[in-house]
């Protein structure tokens, strides 16, 4: 198990659309290292593409919040349903330092592989579906300041620039 770097925004592997994978031993190597860098960062979630691979895979850890909480693993995950409407504070491993109150479904069915090669469904609501949602987005290429109002792009404008530099460099 390795501690993986985490990139950055203006790294272009998140926004790449991530494939599917077979689950192989590389991808349960793959799967370790992202839990000891999900761990290390101390995160909610994190996504295949955050380390640099753009694989459909993500995790999704409430242990910071809830101790008695497992990592979630999920690979080649599938949205089934959404319901529900919420506005929640999020973050990003990858926009360290940005925070912003974010609309999105309240509740969400998710159909995803274990990283034992065992299919499940889970039907999750609160923190659990609003990091499902944000980490699904990941793999899709897709970031939470996509979501930002103008405003408030035009707020955090600074600290993109500083980032993008820090990721070209
Ligand atoms: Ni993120």
């Amino acid at each position: 198990m390795a501690v993986l770097p985490i990139v950055l925004y203006g790294n272009p592997v998140l926004r790449e659309k991530s494939q599917p994978v077979a689950i192989d031993q590389s991808t349960k190597n793959f799967v370790a290292d992202m839990i000891a860098t999900l761990k290390d960062a101390q995160g909610l979630g994190l996504a295949a593409n955050q380390v640099g691979k753009a694989s459909r895979i993500f995790l999704a850890d409430l242990s910071p919040l809830e101790p008695a909480e497992d990592v979630r693993v999920f690979i080649n995950p599938q949205i089934i349903e959404t319901s529900g409407s919420m506005e929640y504070e999020e973050g990003c491993l990858s926009f360290p330092d940005i925070f912003y109150r974010i609309t999105r479904p309240e509740f969400v069915t998710v159909r995803a592989t274990d990283a034992s090669g065992k299919e499940f469904e889970v039907k999750a609501d609160g923190i659990l579906a609003r990091v499902i949602l944000h980490e699904y987005d990941h793999i899709d290429g897709k970031l939470f300041i996509d979501f930002f109002s103008p405003m408030a792009k035009e707020m955090i404008s600074g600290k993109l620039k500083k980032l993008k530099a820090a990721s070209a460099a």
